[in-house]
């Protein structure tokens, strides 16, 4: 088993291709995306046996407080044969290279549970993803009346700017074991849709809906931040955006869009049940103090 960091761009499409394999229902980043997310905390490795790619892993600062985030993942024709567990002590060592108390790993499955519990992992969230199929969707109603419906793209600066006013309060209302910790940079880049729609009052962003189109599968994409803020909740706004999404989605030919909820967040669940969503998986958040071994 060899470990090496990514470089060259055919690192960085390897890369992709086992993260797409692993999860072939999630979109995945670019090369682009990825190398514009470089930085000297980031660790994006290759595991190769015998000169074949079988694994890939990815290790950084976590958007959650005081932890770091990794993501060992290995193609399922290679799976029980140790690439696992290089590829998770390796990203394990750069979080606490870090200085980080904690590490968080995601697991979609059973058997990476497993995997992940053998390392003394513990259960601290819960996600589950809700799917809707995009058929011929009708414009939505009316925003509340004074709320006007723009898009980001069509506004350069506006969605920069709603991180103090807008981004924080939506991120501080997560239902999560540990608070989020964003940075202006990355509620800028990550966390936009493209399209997003905000909806303003007095000039002011008072919610968000959007999607994060896949580069790879054309025809889904998945729903970016849908937030509210506090005092315009209730009104039939985040219904409103959303459906503005779903309309978005039918005119661009798009048959599906998916979106990833915390367990403990009701309201967005039954919202999207209501819109017709159906639950497809469920991913758990376990994890472990720093250092690992
Ligand atoms: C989890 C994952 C990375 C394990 O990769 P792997 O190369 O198969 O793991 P290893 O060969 O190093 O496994 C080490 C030990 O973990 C346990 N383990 C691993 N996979 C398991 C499974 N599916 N069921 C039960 N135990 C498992 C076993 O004790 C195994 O030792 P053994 O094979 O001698 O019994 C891989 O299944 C994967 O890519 N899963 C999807 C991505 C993911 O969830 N990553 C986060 C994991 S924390």
């Amino acid at each position: 088993m060899e470990l090496s960091r990514c470089v060259t761009d055919a690192d960085y499409e390897a890369w992709r291709s086992i993260r797409m394999a692993v999860l072939p229902y999630e979109r995945c980043s670019t090369v682009e995306e990825l190398r514009a997310q470089d930085s000297p905390d980031r660790l994006l490795l290759l595991a190769r046996e015998g000169g074949t790619v079988v694994g890939s892993g990815l290790a950084g600062r976590g958007e959650s407080a005081d932890s770091a985030f990794a993501a060992p993942r290995v193609h399922p024709e290679h799976r029980r044969r140790g690439a696992g567990t290089a590829l998770l002590l390796a990203l394990a060592e750069h979080g606490s290279a870090l200085g980080l108390p904690s590490l968080r790993v995601r697991v979609d499955d059973e058997g990476s549970l497993v995997f992940a519990q053998h390392f003394g992992f513990v259960e601290v969230n819960r996600e589950v993803e809700q799917v809707r199929t995009v058929g011929d969707e009708p414009a939505p109603p009316s925003p509340p009346p004074g709320v006007e419906v723009v898009t980001a793209s069509e506004n350069p600066g506006l969605w920069e700017a709603s991180f103090e006013t807008f981004g924080r309060e939506a991120l501080a209302g997560f239902a999560v074991d540990t608070p989020l910790d964003i940075t202006p940079e990355q509620w800028a880049t990550s966390w936009a849709g493209d399209p997003m729609f905000l909806a303003l009052h007095g000039g002011e962003v008072v919610g968000c809906a959007g999607l994060l189109r896949d580069a790879d599968q054309a025809w889904r994409a998945e729903n970016a931040l849908t937030a509210v803020r506090r005092d315009w909740r209730g009104r039939g706004l985040a219904v409103h955006l959303k459906l503005r999404a779903l309309e978005w989605a039918s005119i661009h030919g798009l048959d599906e869009v998916y979106t990833w909820t915390q367990t403990g967040n009701d309201a967005m669940r039954s919202l999207n049940t209501r819109l017709g969503y159906t639950t497809r998986t469920t991913s758990v958040t376990v994890s472990h103090p720093l250092p690992l071994a």
